[in-house]
């Protein structure tokens, strides 16, 4: 059982709908009347986009990038690789960036730079999880946040360590004897 490769559980299933659909409901509230894009980043953000989605009621389409900074280690590389653009045309779309966790925000930054070529009328950014860390130079403002963890090596929902674990309906901290 995946479950038993956590520590503890920070998020269960019941606590991470009750956020998405907190989140649905100020996305869909402040988008009413605009032209709204939602673009995941995968594959972390997969799962989430796929709730989401579904909790927003206005009509909106979605599209995906996919980002790597991440090899098989728990810390990130500093190094992002885009190996998906978007398909839709953004050009004048309201744009709302979906994404599992912001870290380090090499991805997110590297991410937005890549959506803002395709000229949007606006782009904000969507994310989960917020690791909470003592030095961060350079933030990326986030326009909604679910929930703030601790700076610890997460999964489930989306999130992997070395691709597993994203089928886990609860969000928890991985063991440490499994990685170091
Ligand atoms: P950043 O570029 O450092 O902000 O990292 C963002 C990406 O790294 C996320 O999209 C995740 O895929 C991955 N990541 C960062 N922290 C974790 C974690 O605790 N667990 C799993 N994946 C993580
Ligand atoms: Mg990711």
């Amino acid at each position: 059982m995946l479950m038993n490769d956590l520590e503890n559980v920070l998020f269960t299933e019941e606590q991470i709908r009750e956020k998405v659909k907190e989140l649905a409901d100020a996305i869909s509230n402040d988008y009413r009347n605009r032209d709204l894009v939602l673009v995941g980043v995968l594959k972390g953000g997969v799962i989430f986009l796929s709730d989401l989605c579904r909790m927003i009621p206005i009509p909106h389409s979605f599209d995906m990038v996919a980002a790597s900074s991440y090899g098989s280690e728990t810390s990130s590389s500093g190094h992002v690789i885009i190996t998906k653009d978007v398909e839709l045309p953004l050009k004048g779309k309201d744009v709302l960036l979906i994404e599992d966790i912001y870290d380090t925000g090499n991805t997110l930054r590297v991410v937005k730079e890549l959506i803002e070529v395709h000229s949007p009328r606006s782009l904000e950014i969507c994310s989960l999880l917020w690791k909470e860390k003592s030095s961060r130079t350079d933030i990326i403002p986030i326009k909604y946040v679910g929930f703030r963890v601790p700076d610890v090596f997460v999964v489930g929902y989306g999130l992997d360590f070395n691709e597993k674990y994203r089928n886990l309906a609860c969000i928890g901290v991985l063991k440490k004897e499994l990685y170091k």
